[in-house]
């Protein structure tokens, strides 16, 4: 049984975080384990609120976690404020986790700040190092590549600029271009768009977070990381396709139909 951690924010909801990619997990068929970061108290139509785990305990979860049952892929999602990324770099570290993919999460869809403004920084600077690959949507590219991201050519620049300035393999993510929902990879082999299409659907909450738990999960099971990109692209196109109708905001996806990996 391949294993896959999740560090990331709780979503009472189940739509998105640390619920969505143990869903996610379980429909790739890989042994599935959970570290939170941030107690999130969120629904379908936003986030109400949030407390960071104080370090200590975040760093004791992942030593429960590392020193049991070693991971054979780790998403990492949520990570609140400086500290909490501090404890996550120091457990990498000292574990040498393998086969880790970022989603760096900032905003919410709902414009809620999931992390602290300053931290931005220091995860690049910690983390990015550690990572085989980043998964930022458009405006966290804008973000991390400093000039605006909206079409097509931009996100090519802003992949190509991430990747030289990071020296990490990069997913920018284009749910919210215009036209299409494609998306670019950019690896040390260059850039290549990952071709989706829109589906018509108001209920796509947790859409990045199941894309990186899917990538990780394939990871887990020794895809290759374009072919685990692929793969994870059509899982999430699958999901969404099938998107629920549940809430009174934007509805989940529907994780966990049988045979719903995109395989
Ligand atoms: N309506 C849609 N139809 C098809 N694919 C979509 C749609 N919305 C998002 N996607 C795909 O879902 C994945 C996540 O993309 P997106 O850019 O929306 O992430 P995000 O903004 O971080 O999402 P979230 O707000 O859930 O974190 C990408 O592969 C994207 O192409
Ligand atoms: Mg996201």
């Amino acid at each position: 049984m391949n294993t896959v951690l999740t560090i990331a924010g709780t979503d009472p909801t189940g739509g998105a975080g640390l619920h969505a990619d143990l869903k996610t997990f379980c429909a790739h068929g890989v042994y599935g384990m959970g570290v939170v970061t941030a107690v999130v108290a969120q629904n379908t139509c936003g986030v109400l609120a949030y407390d960071p785990v104080q370090p200590a305990l975040l760093a004791a979860q992942l030593d429960a976690v590392f020193s049991d049952i070693f991971p054979d892929a780790v998403k990492i999602g949520m990570l609140p404020d400086t500290a909490s990324i501090q404890a996550v770099a120091a457990a990498l570290e000292k574990w040498q986790a393998r086969r880790v993919i970022l989603d760096p999460v900032m905003v919410s869809t709902s414009e809620h700040r999931l992390q602290h403004a300053d931290a931005a920084a220091v995860m690049a600077e910690m983390l990015f190092p550690r990572c085989e690959l980043i998964t930022p949507n458009l405006a966290e590219a804008a973000t991390l590549c400093g000039f605006p991201v909206t079409n097509r050519s931009e996100v090519e620049r802003a992949a190509e600029t991430i990747f030289k300035k990071y020296g990490t393999s990069v997913l920018v993510t284009g749910g919210h271009l215009e036209n299409s929902c494609d998306d670019l990879l950019f690896d040390g082999n260059g850039p290549v768009w990952i071709p989706g299409h829109r589906v018509e659907t108001e209920n796509t909450h947790g859409t990045g977070c199941t894309l990186s738990a899917a990538i990780a999960a394939n990871r887990a099971r020794g895809e290759t990381l374009r072919d685990a990109v692929a793969h994870a692209k059509s899982y999430v196109l699958g999901a969404l396709s099938r998107s629920l109708n549940l809430g009174k905001g934007n509805g989940p996806l529907d994780h966990c139909s049988a045979g719903s990996t995109g395989r």
